[in-house]
């Protein structure tokens, strides 16, 4: 391994974690090749990521602050002469080899199938940019470096964002980071969640050291395309993120994360009936909210909404909930409408180096999330309030769209190892789950880190 290895790695990871990745990156070579035989190989590699604050602002064009980990998916490729892929993980006895054809129209695999994450991308990139070659690949996301799992850390992303980057550089599509990105977020619509651009933006725009200040609200450029205003924030000096796992598993693609934006939709709908130029939350996020507030029900179901005049078949499009479920309106548009003021508030925290007001506006998010958006659950609350009793943290909220997952907590350095002593025995004590404690470190954005021969 040379030195130019030695420098790219430095850039992605920091140099202090350069040992420990060449060692990750050589063994995946050495297991890519003994699978696929000896040539070619350019490793990809796509982040998790750790969301500061502004939670469920994304699909409602709001503000976002998340941070690229230092935890990534890689998936070594070498071209193939056809259109097919083969993908291969390394943790072969949990996930089996999958081998799909690309097209405009790829059969899915199962719900919840780790295949239709690349399935996905494949068919949205072939939408795009028309027929692609396909790859041999070995996907290496294994503890310690790996994107945990289903902990609201973006694992799923993490999957489709580098099969996407592995295709573009397959068939040299030198796409724009940005147009990658909102392509990506399209693409994961294929296994049935209507996620917005917080996850494809942080892993592929995000870079070491810093939150990347996201507005999911798209300007128009001339030509009719989207752009999205970035601007990055360098993170807290002498403070450190720390994720726990709570171990709880999510499944968005059950379907509480699509009733949440459905209710946003039609809360939206409620205040468009009053203000005809309001098309999203963040639309309204300039009007007082006592004045938002009476204008949206409590509770409602689809019924009571069509009642009230709502074409709720047109601001719902190609979402489906249940029809009996009572949707709380104004609960969850006053969780998006305070949340998108608390990013802003957070992004001059940090500019001025206050902790202090960090810490508060995490445990407000984390309040809102609980109480108006309902997306905790026991274990979450029970991990969270052992969490706070702890010295030196300022703050703590649960992480990603809910019910499970990370909580994430600002600490002042230092003290990450008592943290670490006290929050997991006592958290396992509690709920029977062993929780894993990691330190946050960032990364550099998805990307192609290195190519070579094997
Ligand atoms: C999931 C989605 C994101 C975002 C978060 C909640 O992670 O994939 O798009 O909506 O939930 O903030």
């Amino acid at each position: 391994m040379g030195p130019e290895w030695t420098q790219r790695l430095a850039t992605v990871y920091g140099d202090e974690a350069v040992e420990a990745q060449q060692r990750r990156y050589e063994e995946a070579i050495n297991a890519f090749r003994e699978l696929y035989g000896p040539g070619p190989v350019a490793v990809c590699r796509c982040p998790g990521r750790v969301n500061l604050i502004g939670e469920h602002t994304d699909y409602n064009n709001g503000f976002c602050l998340p941070a690229p980990l230092d935890r990534d998916v890689l998936l070594l490729v070498r071209p193939r002469s056809d259109h097919q892929v083969s993908l291969l993980n390394i943790e072969s006895e949990q996930f089996s080899p999958r081998r799909f054809t690309l097209s405009e129209e790829i059969p899915s695999g199962p719900p919840g199938d780790w295949g239709n994450y690349a399935r996905g991308a494949g068919q949205k990139l072939w939408q795009v940019f028309g027929p692609l070659r396909g790859f041999d690949g070995l996907v290496v996301s294994r503890p310690p470096y790996g994107v945990p799992r289903g902990a609201g850390v973006s694992s799923s992303t993490a999957l489709t964002v580098v099969t996407a980057i592995a295709l573009a550089h397959i068939n040299s599509l030198n796409v724009p980071t940005e147009q990658l990105a909102q392509i990506c977020s399209e693409a994961e619509w294929y296994v049935g969640t209507r996620g917005g651009i917080l996850d494809q933006f942080a892993t592929m725009l995000g870079r070491q050291g810093h939150a990347l200040f996201l507005d999911c609200q798209p300007q128009i450029n001339e030509d009719g395309t989207r752009h999205y205003p970035t601007e990055l924030v360098p993170l807290l000096e002498d403070y450190t993120l720390v994720l726990v796992d709570s171990k709880v598993r999510h499944s968005h693609t059950t379907g509480g994360y699509n009733v949440r934006v459905t209710e946003c939709r039609l809360g939206t709908a409620c205040l468009a009936a009053h203000y005809p130029e309001v098309h999203t939350l963040r639309d309204v996020q300039s009007l007082p909210w006592e004045e938002l507030s009476p204008l949206l029900p409590e509770e409602a179901t689809l019924d009571d909404l069509e009642a009230m005049g709502i074409d709720v078949a047109a601001w719902l499009g190609d979402l489906r909930i249940a029809p009996d479920i009572r949707l709380k309106l104004r609960a969850r548009s006053r969780h998006v409408y305070t949340e998108n003021q608390r990013v802003l508030d957070s992004v001059t925290a940090l500019r001025r180096g206050d902790a202090s007001a960090m810490g508060r506006l995490i445990n407000k998010a984390h309040e809102s999330l609980r109480d108006d958006y309902e997306v905790s659950c026991p274990e979450i609350e029970t991990l969270r309030d052992i969490i706070m009793d702890v010295e030196g943290v300022l703050g703590a909220r649960m992480v990603g769209g809910g019910w499970g997952g990370c909580v994430v907590s600002l600490v002042e350095a230092g003290h990450e190892e008592a943290f670490s002593e006290q929050v997991a025995p006592a958290y396992e004590q509690a709920t029977g789950h062993t929780p894993d404690v990691f330190v946050c470190r960032t990364s550099e954005g998805a990307g192609v880190a290195i190519e070579t021969e094997c």
